[in-house]
């Protein structure tokens, strides 16, 4: 006899096997089939397969009607148990697939913290910037203000301000670049001094760091770029014993409390007394050594009392009045701090060099 294909099959089937049969193998294949998939999918496909309205269970449940009456009930329970079984068993077998897929997924995109990290390369600040910075919070702690002032100067504010006429042997000493008749490099922060007193009214109590230039050949101490941390304090009653307190104070901040401060007699145009300032060698704590020379000191600073000239020129009545200013050279603080030989590595930017500090 030739078998027919598809659902006529059953007809064919239910002639020769007893329903019965026929549902056990149904619900065997089932089993087998839906334990052996693989991904959620088949087990969809399964369920369309065995349990759809087109399945093969639900075509046995459709031949119940050849049954005689006392057999129906039986054998319906028999296919309500089948179906409820294979029900039961696709959900289970479905969430474990999906528990699995899960897993898997994680296992790929598990991150393993043991292996060494990429590091990415990261930079620091220059010494000289973090000799600036800890300058700026020191006097920051003392109620002092940050200022900046322009590079670019006029004569005006670099020198006829500050006491130095045209023709003052002063400006031998700072030769600079002219970038005009009127127009230069700015010798020194001091400029900040004037633009901060024309634009503040006392108490004035600013730093102002920045960077500086004079025609100096290069050397391993000279360098025609270098760096200066203007101070300026003018109150009513300043006295030369404020501008010691602060500069003592400042001092021990940065090179430790040991340190002695050494004040000497100077000459600045715009300052009057003026002095400069020395500290004990900080590499060998004043007995003399290749970073002070021998000398056990190093020159830190200049300072003075503001020329009461310079403050009447700022529209300051000198007899109310008074203050001290303070130049600070950031380069030399920043070697001897560092125990840096030659300032030009200061500027040369080799990598090797300034990854040291
Ligand atoms: N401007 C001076 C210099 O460059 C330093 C200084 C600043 C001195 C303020 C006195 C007061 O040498």
């Amino acid at each position: 006899m030739l078998r027919p294909s598809c659902g006529a099959e059953f007809i064919f089937f239910l002639e020769e096997k007893t329903m019965k049969e026929q549902l056990e193998q149904i619900r065997a294949a089932a089993k087998s089939a839906l334990n052996h998939a693989g991904i959620e999918q088949e087990i969809e496909d399964l369920r369309v397969k065995y349990l759809g309205k087109k399945g093969e269970l639900t075509a046995i449940l459709k031949q119940m009607g050849s049954l005689s009456a006392e057999e129906r009930p039986a054998m319906g329970q028999l296919v309500n148990d089948a179906k409820q079984e294979l029900e039961a068993l696709i959900a289970t077998r479905k969430k474990d697939l999906k528990a699995a897929a899960t897993e898997l997924k994680l296992k790929a995109e598990r991150i393993d913290i043991t292996l060494p990290a990429k590091m990415r390369k990261q930079g620091h600040l220059h010494p000289l910037t973090g000799v600036t910075n800890d300058m700026i919070d020191i006097f920051r702690s003392m109620g002092f203000d940050v200022v900046d002032g322009p590079e670019v100067e006029t004569d005006h504010y670099n020198f006829e301000c500050l006491n130095v006429p045209a023709d003052h042997p002063a400006r031998d000493m700072q030769d600079t670049f002219y970038l005009a008749e009127n127009l230069l490099l700015r010798t020194q922060t001091s400029a900040a001094q004037i633009r901060t007193m024309e634009t503040r009214k006392p108490p004035i109590r600013v730093v102002c760091p920045g960077r500086v230039f004079r025609a100096d050949e290069v050397d391993a101490t000279h360098s025609p770029v270098f760096h200066q941390m203007e101070g300026l304090v003018v109150d009513k009653g300043i006295t030369m014993c404020d501008l010691k307190g602060v500069l003592e104070q400042f001092a021990h901040e940065i090179y430790g409390p040991e340190t002695k401060v050494k004040f000497r007699p100077s000459f600045f145009p715009f300052t009057e007394p003026s002095v400069e300032v020395d500290v004990t060698c900080s590499e060998c704590g004043g007995s003399g050594c290749r970073i002070c020379k021998g000398s056990g000191w190093i020159e830190i600073l200049g300072a003075g009392m503001v020329h009461p000239r310079v403050l009447e020129s700022c529209g300051i009545d000198p007899t109310v009045y008074s203050g001290f200013a303070f130049g600070i050279g950031l380069d030399r603080l920043t070697t001897t701090r560092h125990k840096i030989s030659d300032i030009r590595s200061l500027f040369e930017n080799d990598q090797r060099f300034l990854e040291q500090f």
